[in-house]
């Protein structure tokens, strides 16, 4: 049951019974958040000059926004697409100041309240515990995330391996799942992670869809049988988990950790900067307050340190590191750090065009690729330029849909389409992995 018929059909005398019953059934429906975001706006901004730029930086200062794109304040610059989703007790001094500069804009969402409530079913609206016939296209908390990894690890031992690889700050468990048929002989792996950014909802979704996808094709479909008898797949649904959760009870819009700062009151560490791998420098902040905080000192949050500490121990193995974000729709692989090319670009290159034209195929929907730094922006401490550091030697990271259109908002009715396009581009990057290039 995802949706209860709308009681438009009843006759009008039994239209405030209905919505009754309804209230009954959703009890705070209308108060998703607490109503936190009523009023709140989402607006595009691309700042033509400098000057743009530095009065943009110091009114989104000012004013106490919530940047969705790009991921700190220090990056939005000349030509570049800044989303700012803007509290609605702020919004009437940021549209007056955009006016009075002639900054030019687009509203993207005029009540992201009612967008929120539109886009995404409640928690309460499904049945929380059933794990057969598992609905795929919802979103699901973590506990209902947590339980059908437990299911799956009882009704597929064949292929599926659950197990912890460390807590989480707040106490919770870091579940991997590794995937793949059980053999003895030698096999490269391949790591995926999900929800290192607790807001971007759609990157546990594909993770889910991903094992869905493999359990189900794998008797029919040569090229997952393939992947699954040569390979193993590490796939941890949700990296962030206090983050993640978070994001459902509280804040939707939670893109950090949850750890506590000794000197001020804001919390959470970024943990794609939190990385040992030019940690702290350019695209990061080091300020605890900032989205884009990288931590009191690198691997400091104790989910980056386990899954850091799994890939060294198994970097033997892991041929491939993917990492799934959103939203850009672009397949990005290092540096993110800096302006320079990888060795072996060629490769790394030619795999990233194939997948995003494999992506493409399904849909039209297009995807950018390239370098993190020169693509999306230069970001230091990112988990897939440690990755590449640490001799991982394809390493990419995906920035799921959409372009802004609903942002992290993407509606549950395009779970289905942007999992079934990226999961194509999964299994071509993966088929050339079993391949020559290096
Ligand atoms: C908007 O309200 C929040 C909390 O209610 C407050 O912290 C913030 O300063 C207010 N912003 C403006 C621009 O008034
Ligand atoms: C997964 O199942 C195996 C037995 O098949 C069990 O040993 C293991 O503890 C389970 N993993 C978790 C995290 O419960
Ligand atoms: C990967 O994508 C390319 C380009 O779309 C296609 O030609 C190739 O057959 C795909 N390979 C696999 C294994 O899916
Ligand atoms: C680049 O490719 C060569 C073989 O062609 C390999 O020996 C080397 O390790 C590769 N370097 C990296 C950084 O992957
Ligand atoms: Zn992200």
């Amino acid at each position: 049951m995802k949706f209860l018929g709308k009681p438009g059909s009843q006759r009008a005398a039994f239209l405030p019974l209905c919505l009754l019953f309804l209230k009954i059934l959703h009890p705070g429906h209308s108060h998703l958040y607490s109503s936190r975001y009523a009023g709140d706006k989402v607006i595009r901004l691309i700042p033509s000059t400098e000057e743009e730029a530095y009065a943009l930086k110091k009114i989104y200062q000012q004013l106490k926004v919530d940047l969705w794109q790009p991921g700190s304040i220090s990056q939005v610059s000349e030509g570049a697409v800044t989303d700012v989703h803007i509290p609605h007790n702020g919004s009437r001094a940021l549209l007056a100041f955009l006016q009075e500069t002639n900054i030019h804009y687009k509203i993207l969402m005029e009540d992201l309240q009612k967008v929120l409530e539109k886009g995404s079913s409640l928690p309460s609206q499904r049945s929380r515990r059933s794990v057969p016939g598992y609905n795929y296209e919802v979103y699901h908390s973590l506990e209902e995330i947590q339980n059908w990894m437990h299911h799956l690890n009882k009704t597929h031992s064949g292929l599926i391996h659950m197990f912890s690889i460390g807590k989480s700050y707040e106490g919770r468990s870091l579940f991997v799942l590794k995937l793949g048929r059980r053999s003895r002989a030698y096999k490269r792996a391949v790591w995926i992670d999900c929800g290192i950014h607790a807001r971007e909802w759609i990157g546990p979704a594909f993770c889910q869809w991903f094992v869905k996808e493999a359990l189900l094709t794998y008797r029919s479909d040569p090229t997952m049988r393939k992947m699954l008898n040569h390979l193993y797949f590490y796939i941890m649904p949700v990296f962030n988990v206090d983050g993640y959760h978070f994001s459902w009870t509280n804040d939707r819009f939670w893109r950090k950790t949850r750890s506590r700062n000794s000197r001020f009151r804001c919390r959470g560490v970024d943990a794609n900067r939190n990385w040992r791998v030019k940690w702290c420098d350019e695209g990061a902040s080091m300020h605890p307050c900032d989205d884009t905080y990288c931590g009191p000192f690198p691997e400091s949050e104790p989910e980056v340190k386990a899954v850091a500490n799994f890939l060294r121990k198994h970097k033997k193995h892991i041929r491939a590191y993917l990492s799934f974000h959103a939203y850009a729709q672009m397949l990005l692989y290092p540096y993110s750090y800096k302006y320079a090319t990888i060795p072996n670009f060629s490769c790394v290159e030619s795999a990233a065009y194939k997948a995003v034209k494999a992506l493409q195929s399904v849909y039209g929907i297009q995807y950018r690729y390239g370098p993190a730094s020169s693509t999306l922006y230069v970001s230091s401490g990112s988990s897939m330029d440690w990755a590449y550091k640490n001799g991982i030697p394809y390493t990419f990271a995906f920035e799921l849909r959409d372009t802004g259109h609903f942002g992290f908002l993407l509606p549950e009715m395009l779970i289905k389409p942007t999992c079934t396009e990226t999961m194509l581009a999964v299994k071509n990057i993966t088929m050339h992995l079993l391949r020559k290039c290096p």
